[in-house]
This record gives C-alpha cells, structure tokens and sequence, in this order.
C-alpha cells in the first residue's frame, strides 16, 4: 500500500509534513458545514454546562479529516487529547490503563474502533454509559470484581467502515457524522492554505488542477502538492502553474478524473472480464491482485462517488461512464448498464 500516491492512507513520510498542515480550530477546518455546525453547537452548549462532551463516531473513507477533527474538538472544547486505535489495544489492561488515566472531560480519541477485539469492545459499554469501569480482581475462587468510577470523558471514535461497527458500540454514541469527499473549491482553499504555510509559490490554475485531480480528499491533495513542488523546482522557477501541475501529474500517471493506474485497471477488468458486471469483490480483487481492504477503502469509494462503479447486492457495476471514460465499446442490449 506504500506506494500509492492517490492513497487516502497515511504514508510513512506524510507524517510530520502533516502535522504543520493540520488545521487545529475549527475556523481553519475547511469544509464538511453540515457537521462542522452541528458540532460548533454541541461544543459551544458543552462548555457552557462545564460538562463532557457526548461520545463522537466519525466515519468516512481516509484522508477526510477524521484525526484532524478530533483534535480540532478537543482544542475547542479547551481539554486533553489521549490519542490510540483499536489494533493498538491487544488486552484488556491496555484499554483500562487508558481509560483510568483520563483527566475530567478529557477526549479519548480512538482511531479504526471497527477493529477493536470484542472482549475489549465490551468494556467500553459501561466507560461511555455510565463511566464505570468492572474490574475482576485476583483470580480463582479468591476473584471478585470491583466498580470505578471513572472521569466523564469524551470518546471521539474513528472508523473507514461504518458497517463493521456493532450496533451496541455505535448505539452509545450520541453523536454521529459522515464525512464526505470535498468539492474542488474546498480542496483549493486548502491547497492555498498549505501552500502558504510551507511557503510554496502556487496560482489559481495550478491550485484548481491539482484539485480536480485530488479524488476529493485532502491528503491527497497535500501529498500532490509536494509532489509538484518538488517538480516546479526541479524542472521549473518554482512556481506551480497550471502547465507545471499538468505535467507532473501526467508524470505521475494521475488522470483528469484524479484516477491513477489501478482505478483504470479495476473498471477495465469488471468490463473486459466479466462484461461489466455484477462481480463480487473478492473475485475482482483475485483479478487485479489487490487486497480486498484495499480496493474497498481506497479505490472503490471515490469511483463510487463519481458514478464511475455501482455497488449491487450481485456484486459490482461497472457503469456507462466506465466505459465512455476508458473508451471501451458497450455491447448492445447489454441490461447491466447504468
Ligand atoms: N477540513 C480540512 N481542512 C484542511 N485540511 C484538512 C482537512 N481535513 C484534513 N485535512 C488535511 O488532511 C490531512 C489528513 O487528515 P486526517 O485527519 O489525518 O484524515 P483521516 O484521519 O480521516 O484519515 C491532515 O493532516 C490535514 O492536513
Ligand atoms: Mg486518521
């Protein structure tokens, strides 16, 4: 998964480059209005009260701002951040230690709670309900359990996949928010905003290009953009133009539609190999040799959103703009065509 540019994962060198870009109040979280006012709301009235915050579960696929978000509430609820992820957590004293070491109305965030182990899971329940946390002390017939009282805390949750979330888990959360693919304007603002921040010489053209071709998704528009000043360096004044994006971008094999190789690949096979569909995923993903996880986080969300690939309770269609967009010819009276 490293290598891919368009990944709306975290790449190993993203890291510190992100954190200079990171938005840290809400005035400076660019899009997502919707969630953006419900929450200003419930933080406002929370710190009206000097109370804890509701529990947060935010999904989307990656790179939308989820991390960002939890950091940017807990900044303007003025209280600490305890940053972890659910593969982190393996025992159950990983999550306790955790939990009894909050501070009151502190926000424990929990980056990918879907993979939580359910034991784990399960002590959660009471901390997020009643901020109790059951203990069993000693062991054999010298065991018996005890009750803390834990402080009220926050707990902002994390997830790609909504669906994988157990229904007594995301009952508990009083607040829930999906995050959508960002509009080429927004992603303008941000490109502009990064820009300045890292001190990097960009124009209207060239911040709306590498917008348009940022898959709606702020990470990548800030790794494309290093990418391409690293170019109008090199092969350039430095100065990102319209023409200097456009022509790193055809370097890197990124499309007009933001659409890298393995996109291409995924809608050619659905249409060449299994005449457009329905096809189920594992069988796509044996086909192109790519992880399942893979294709359903990073690929199939955004071809989804562009109406390129439909999602079937059969499996997988590819659509007319699927073909149109490769040039493939439509067999006619095929029925599967959307
Ligand atoms: N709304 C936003 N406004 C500006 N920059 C953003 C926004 N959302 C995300 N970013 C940028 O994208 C990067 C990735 O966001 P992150 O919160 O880590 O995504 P996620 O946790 O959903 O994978 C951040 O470092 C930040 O620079
Ligand atoms: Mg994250």
């Amino acid at each position: 998964m490293e290598e891919r540019i368009i990944s709306g994962s975290r790449l190993e060198d993203d890291q510190t480059f992100e954190l200079n870009l990171r938005p840290r109040v809400l005035k400076e979280y660019i899009g997502q209005q919707h969630v953006k006012d419900n929450l200003a709301i419930a933080i406002a009235a929370t710190r009206s009260r000097s109370e804890a915050m509701d529990h947060v579960l935010l999904f989307g696929p990656p790179g939308l701002g989820k991390t960002t978000l939890a950091t940017v509430i807990a900044n303007e609820l003025g209280v600490g951040l305890k940053p972890t992820s659910g593969p982190v957590i393996q025992i159950k004293g990983d999550l306790t230690a955790i939990l009894t070491n909050l501070k009151e109305h502190d926000v424990l965030f929990i980056d990918e709670i879907h993979r939580l182990q359910p034991q784990i899971e399960e002590i959660l329940y009471p901390a997020m309900e009643d901020f109790k946390l059951d203990l069993i002390i000693g062991q054999g017939p010298s065991a018996r359990s005890v009750t803390l009282s834990l402080p009220k805390f926050t707990l902002i949750g994390a997830t790609t996949r909504a669906g994988m979330i157990t229904a007594p888990l995301r009952s508990r959360f009083g607040i829930v928010h999906r995050l959508d693919f960002y509009s080429d304007q927004e992603l303008k603002i941000i490109l502009k905003r990064s820009a300045a921040i890292l001190e990097i010489q960009i124009d209207d053209s060239g911040a709306e290009e590498i917008a348009r071709r940022s898959r709606g998704t702020p990470r990548v528009a800030n790794r494309l953009l290093r990418r391409v000043r690293d170019y109008a360096q090199v092969k350039a004044d430095g100065v990102i133009t319209l023409a200097v994006a456009n022509d790193c971008l055809a370097m890197l094999a990124i499309d007009g539609h933001g659409f890298e190789e393995m996109d291409k690949k995924l809608l050619r096979t659905i249409i060449e190999k299994f005449s457009g569909g329905p096809v189920g995923i594992n069988t796509i993903a044996a086909a192109i040799s790519e992880e399942v996880e893979a294709i359903e986080d990073i690929y199939e969300p955004f071809l989804i959103q562009k109406g390129f690939l439909h999602r079937t309770p059969r499996g997988r269609v590819a659509t007319r703009l699927a073909y149109e967009h490769l040039g493939c010819p439509m067999v006619p009276g095929q029925m599967n065509l959307i």
